[in-house]
């Protein structure tokens, strides 16, 4: 199968750093589809040539999250999650441009811009039937986050503190879907509105799954391939004002 990597993108001083490092990582995995979506307003030169250049088989997207669905300057109303109307675009993408019937087998992955991606993460997932799920370092105030495997290899909790009595207590970056259980059940997106911290992931993978379909990767989730890091803010107060290097040069 060909895994659909979808990963949400926006504008600031580390981006090209953070996507350069990412198709560093995904230019190793055979077999696969990047769905890059930027939340701006139109495509950036930026991201249309680092795409260009990176020698990926990619698709280059774009929806700008809406204004009013933030506070004052640049704060985002917290209840509004990051990334979620991009990734609802790359599912509806996906939707519309493969058949429920007869699509190539494949699977769809939410990849952050900023995590940490082993490459064994890629074959674990390329198996999964319909969500498959494994652990994540650096979540929840924790080494890891991992769902709890029974001895007969089904998922039965989440190993979390931050309430792990939501459904699916997992983080964006470990659980991957069948692409055929996407196009079977067209109208299940994220949810943008009334979701509680925590539960952005529980609002998609309910509408698909329940706990007994899960399938556990990654030696019955007691390994971990994918670490929840977060790039510093560079700091740049030396800019000033007016800039203090050329603007011309892309950083
Ligand atoms: C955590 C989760 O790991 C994310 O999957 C979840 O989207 C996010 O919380 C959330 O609050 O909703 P965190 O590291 O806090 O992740 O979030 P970011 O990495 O800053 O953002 C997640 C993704 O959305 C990134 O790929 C980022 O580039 C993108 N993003 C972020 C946008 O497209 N627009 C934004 O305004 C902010
Ligand atoms: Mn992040």
């Amino acid at each position: 199968p060909i895994i659909h990597v979808i990963t949400p993108t926006y504008s600031r001083p580390v981006q090209k750093a953070e996507l350069t490092r990412l198709s560093n990582t995904l230019l190793h995995v055979p077999n696969l589809h990047w769905i890059l979506v930027e939340d701006s307003q139109r495509r950036t030169p930026l991201v249309t040539r680092l795409l260009q250049d990176s020698g990926l088989n990619y698709t280059h997207l774009n929806v700008e999250t809406p204004r009013n669905y933030k506070l004052r300057g640049d704060t985002r109303d917290p209840r509004i999650p990051r990334g979620t109307m991009q990734r609802n675009l790359a599912l509806r993408w996906l939707r519309e441009t493969f058949n429920r019937n007869n699509s190539l087998p494949g699977v769809v992955y939410f990849a952050d811009d900023d995590n940490t991606y082993s490459l064994d993460l890629f074959e674990e997932m390329r198996s999964t039937r319909k969500v498959s799920v494994w652990p994540v370092a650096f979540v929840g105030g924790l080494r890891y986050e991992s769902p709890k495997v029974n001895a007969a290899g089904k998922v039965f909790g989440w190993k979390t503190v931050f309430d792990p009595h939501r459904p699916f207590a997992i983080d964006m970056a470990g659980f991957a879907i069948n692409l055929r259980l996407i196009l079977q059940r067209p109208q299940a997106y994220f949810k943008l509105r009334g979701v509680k911290g925590g539960y952005q992931e529980s609002s998609l993978l309910r509408e698909l799954v329940t706990l007994n379909d899960l399938e556990p990767k990654a030696d019955n989730c007691t390994k971990i391939l994918v670490w929840h890091t977060r790039t510093e803010k560079p700091v740049l107060v030396n800019e000033g004002k007016k800039g203090f290097t050329d603007p011309n040069v892309e950083i």
